[in-house]
């Protein structure tokens, strides 16, 4: 049987670093036995300008149907003034809600060869290696009512709501205690609850879970010492689990801990296994078209898909490694690039990656 995967390039550096992606499934065809079929679809700016929407039926359809999708990245300055539905950001938020895509998953890891990437010292970074799990389809993002109104004196507010209910903590508590238990045992969630309600219950429930997985070991901390805890000693967690609105901004403060936000892939999962899976990093405007942007994020996002729905565990193994040493190999896009490096294009970077896959030994 052959695996249904949905490409989603989407605006700006989006067609450049899915194309990179597109070779190395095409590659896993050609030389590794996977059986995989491609399709194509609009998500974001793109499908505002194709098809007046950016999450259009037509890629809803092609979405239900697939096994798994891959993104590039959505949203773009020409896009910023028109009407709020309509922006691409909206787009990802709605397929996220479509799908049932509660569950997304973050690694930031630090590959050996870019410690003296990051901000912090290679000391406080050597060996990270952190799991977030954001619950993705609730909370803030998502909570009724929201908007902007009138009030009766004349001043215009705006306002959300920040709700979650024990379904919603249970099923994202579930999804992360199992990663803990699949990794090092150690569960740190995330809240506010010294102020807010909805917060709380998160942690009431997360709380009740744990008496079952008495192998993970769990914590809990407020979001404001969790950030700073994260630029303090990152290296203390494994896995942090969090609402959306906290593990949006954590995870970017994670990822630029490993040297480039343009590393970090993740996944973002629905119940049974189907998932979108996308570079962190954003679609980067500046740098659209120019074979500049690191396709890696994207590659390695390619081997979450690989590991998390399509079963092809062992490939995604060998993706990770030949990442892995084509960075140890020197091989530098501009964003990693160190004083005295020459860095290397997109395309350039896909190739290395697909000659290192090919020379793997067994
Ligand atoms: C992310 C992004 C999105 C989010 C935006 C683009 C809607 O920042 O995936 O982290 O806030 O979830
Ligand atoms: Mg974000």
């Amino acid at each position: 049987m052959s695996h249904k995967v949905l490409m989603l390039p989407g605006d700006h550096i989006g067609p450049d670093i899915v194309a990179e992606a597109d070779r190395l499934l095409h590659c896993l065809a050609d030389d590794f036995g996977l059986r995989v079929e491609l399709e194509y679809a609009h998500l974001g700016g793109c499908a505002v300008d194709a098809e007046g929407q950016p999450f259009p039926e037509s890629t809803r359809a092609l979405a239900q149907a697939s096994d798994a999708m891959l993104l590039g990245a959505v949203g773009g300055p020409e896009w910023d003034a028109i009407e709020r539905d309509k922006r691409p950001e909206r787009g990802l938020l709605a397929i996220r809600e479509a799908l049932g895509l509660f569950a997304n998953l973050r690694p930031a890891m630090l590959f050996p060869a870019l410690a003296e990437a990051s901000s912090l010292r290679a000391d406080v970074v050597a060996g990270l290696d952190i799991l977030i799990v954001r619950e993705l389809t609730g909370g803030i993002y998502f909570g009724q009512p929201r908007g902007i109104r009138t009030r009766d004196d004349g001043l215009r507010e705006g306002f959300n709501t920040l709700v979650y209910n024990t379904d919603e903590i249970e099923r994202i508590g579930h999804a992360a205690f199992a990663a803990a238990s699949r990794r090092q045992g150690q569960l740190c969630s995330v809240d506010k609850a010294n102020v807010l309600e909805s917060s709380e219950l998160w942690r009431e429930v997360m709380t009740d879970l744990s008496a079952q997985y008495p192998q993970v070991e769990l914590s809990h901390l407020y979001v404001d010492n969790a950030a700073m805890q994260l630029v303090r000693s990152p290296k203390q967690f494994d896995v942090m689990v969090t609402g959306n609105l906290f593990g949006d901004i954590l995870s970017d403060c994670a990822a630029m801990l490993t040297g480039s936000i343009g590393m970090l892939p993740s996944a973002a999962l629905d119940a049974n296994g189907r998932g979108l899976y996308e570079p962190v990093h954003g679609s980067a405007p500046d740098i659209s078209g120019q074979d500049r942007a690191n396709p890696l994020a994207t590659l390695l996002s390619v081997a979450m898909m690989l590991r998390h729905s399509l079963a092809e565990g062992a490939l995604a193994d060998r993706v990770e490694r030949a990442v892995e040493a084509v960075l140890a190999q020197g091989w530098r896009t501009a964003d990693l690039a160190a004083v005295g490096d020459t860095p290397v294009g997109t395309r350039a970077m896909g190739d290395a990656v697909i000659a290192a896959l090919r020379a793997q030994a067994d």
